[in-house]
């Protein structure tokens, strides 16, 4: 053994015992006399000091000691000198005087410093990964991440569940996003898609009698990256036979509360349900931060009795005119609110109506094209009070919800409105099954296609009318937390005449749906059990647990916004001779 105790071991119960300790230093004083080393490991610091009488020769060498040279010492433990003593450091009553000193290795300069100053670019960090993760704080959220991994494994392992493994060389499996190829050497021209989940296998599994599978798996989607979304990801992917949504609710429900319970030492109470509807109306998000207020409120009926030509015309055309209402911005000047409204443009928003409420009546632009009792009625229905100011969008429904959730955020984020360290879990339900998409003139699945349609809704789904099928509900439910969809899941299809009509009515031909599903169409019509499930995306929990802003904070090698790892340089150029192996041809504009 390299050492006998880890750094942040030592207390004052060891005081007057000989230790060997290995590890990096962060800092060093040099007195010319003295040095003393902050030495760390994976446990924390301890202080150790080199000095002429007792090092000898070798305190000579402790003056070349810089930030990161690896060390092993042997000393002895004393108490620090009265008044030296360090009270937020664990061993800080503590220093080690050293006899021997061991320099392991040495370290270049640091292309930027690990343990305090300004954050260094992204890049930089991602680039040397290896010393940004040697900061206590990063490494910290890594460790957390291990933690979580093993109280959901430890939970699903007394429920029942079974962990296996499913393919990541496969057919593509249709969530949404666009897939990862690889192609195939000994196949020339077929490609496998690397999974955007197991949804099929793990559906497979429950045909196949497994009851309770789960699996902690990596996904893979080729879709625009965002603080949230990384192109490989990972996934608590779970599946039950003999279920209903209760039951995976509970169940999922169940585990969150273990996890936070043993982690954080927080109690999740009962998470609330809310239907999908309910919460694009009230926070024009389908994952709301609960949070705060600020929910939005429709305007259209008091609207109509005014003469704003951009709020009447835009009724006019369908669309709506709703508002929020925000304290603590009455303040603002003309030019803020200037500031504010190139905001909600940035969001989608053709424009910006505030009005202020005063002790002394209502302030704004656009007050004398509105009646007293209107703006009075407004203010009621907003619960708006002197000091208060209401933001009003006019616009087609998607940018009046897309636009005023985003100000919601944004606002409730610069006015401190958020209460730290609280967690605010909603389970969405009612989710439509089927959303219309203008560019393809067709429905797609909200979901996946292998969602189940609430029974009562199958005739509107055997109709096939536009408006019939917008109304067909999915048996699918979203857990929230924060403001982020941490999971998604459903009770499945599993007839395959239902899973056919299904298919049918997102334009799948038969011939398509042999060729792309054949094998889970074949395999329900083999006694598949009624089955659901759900996945969590683990990064997203993670970085709430652990208070972090992005997902990338709690992967160990993370992917910048671009796709690419700045350790290892992925992806790259290949050899053409692997190209041609593949019967690959580059066509590639400007190459
Ligand atoms: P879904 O597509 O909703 O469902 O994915 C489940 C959860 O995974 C997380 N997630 C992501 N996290 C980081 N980066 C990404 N690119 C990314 N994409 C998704 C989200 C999301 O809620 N097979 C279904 C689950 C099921 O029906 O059982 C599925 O994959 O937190
Ligand atoms: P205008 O009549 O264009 O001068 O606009 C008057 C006020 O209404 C300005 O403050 C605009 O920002 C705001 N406005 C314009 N279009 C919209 C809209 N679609 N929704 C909300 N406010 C708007």
């Amino acid at each position: 053994m390299m050492r006998s105790h880890r750094c942040g071991e030592l207390r004052a119960e060891h005081i007057g015992q000989d230790v060997e300790l290995a590890g990096w230093a962060w800092r060093q004083r040099d007195h010319g006399g003295l040095v003393f080393v902050d030495l760390r490991d994976s446990s924390g610091l301890a202080q150790v000091v080199i000095s002429p009488e007792v090092a000898g020769d070798i305190h000579n060498h402790a003056h070349a000691i810089r930030n990161e040279y690896v060390l092993r010492v042997k000393g002895r433990v004393r108490r620090r000198p009265e008044g030296t003593a360090n009270p937020n450091l664990p061993t800080g009553e503590v220093e080690i005087e050293v006899h021997r000193l061991e320099i392991l290795n040495e370290c270049k300069t640091l292309p930027f410093l690990i343990d305090e100053g300004p954050e260094p670019s992204e890049n930089l960090r991602f680039r040397h990964r290896y010393l940004d993760l040697r900061r206590p704080s990063v490494q910290n959220h890594l460790v957390a991440r291990n933690r979580i991994v093993s109280h959901i494994r430890s939970f699903l392992d007394h429920e029942g569940f079974i962990d296996v493994e499913t393919p990541v060389l496969n057919r593509s499996t249709p969530e949404g996003a666009r897939d990862y190829l690889v192609p195939s050497r000994v196949n020339p021209g077929s490609f496998y898609a690397l999974p955007q989940s197991p949804q099929l296998f793990k559906q497979i599994l429950m045909v196949a009698g497994f009851d309770r599978y789960y699996q902690i798996v990596k996904c893979f989607r080729d879709e625009d990256l965002r603080a949230d979304r990384q192109p490989e990801f990972t996934q608590v992917d779970l599946e039950m036979s003999f279920v209903s949504e209760e039951d995976v609710m509970g169940l999922t429900e169940a585990m969150i509360r273990h996890v936070f319970r043993q982690l954080l030492e927080k109690e999740i109470g009962e998470i609330p349900r809310l239907p999908f509807r309910d919460a694009l109306e009230r926070f024009g998000s389908d994952k709301p931060d609960l949070r705060f207020g600020l929910e939005l409120r429709d305007m259209a009926d008091l609207v109509r009795n005014s003469s704003f030509k951009v709020f009447l015309d835009t009724l006019g055309r369908g669309g709506r005119v709703k508002a929020i209402c925000v304290p603590g911005i009455s303040g603002y000047s003309r030019k803020d609110m200037d500031v504010l409204t190139e905001e909600a443009q940035g969001y989608g928003a053709k424009g910006l109506a505030w009005i202020r409420v005063k002790d002394t009546g209502f302030e704004s632009p656009i007050a004398k094209f509105f009646p007293e009792e209107t703006l009075k009625a407004m203010a009621a229905r907003m619960e708006a009070t002197a000091g208060d100011t209401m933001l009003f969008v006019a616009d087609q429904p998607a940018v009046v919800a897309e636009t005023l959730s985003r100000l919601r955020g944004s606002l409730a984020r610069r006015l401190g409105l958020i209460p730290e360290g609280e967690y605010r879990f909603a389970w969405v339900t009612e989710f439509p099954l089927l959303e219309w998409d203008e560019e393809l003139g067709r429905h797609q699945a909200m979901h996946h296609p292998f969602t189940a349609p609430v029974d009562e809704d199958l005739e509107r789904l055997e109709s096939g009318r536009r408006e019939d099928l917008d109304a067909v509900r999915a048996r699918a439910y979203d857990l929230v937390l924060n403001g982020f969809e941490v999971g998604g899941g459903s009770i499945r299809v599993h007839r395959a005449d239902v899973q056919e009509r299904m298919l049918g009515v997102l334009r799948i031909g038969p011939e398509e749906a042999r060729d792309k599903f054949g094998f889970l169409l074949e395999a329900l019509q083999y006694g598949a059990p009624p089955h659901g499930g759900l996945a969590l995306g683990l990064d997203r929990l993670v970085m709430l647990m652990v208070g972090a802003s992005s997902i990338r904070d709690v992967i160990a090698f993370p992917k910048t916004q671009k796709a690419v790892c700045p350790l290892t340089d992925a992806p790259s150029r290949v050899d053409p001779k692997q190209l041609r192996e593949l019967h690959i041809r580059l066509d590639i504009p400007g190459d």
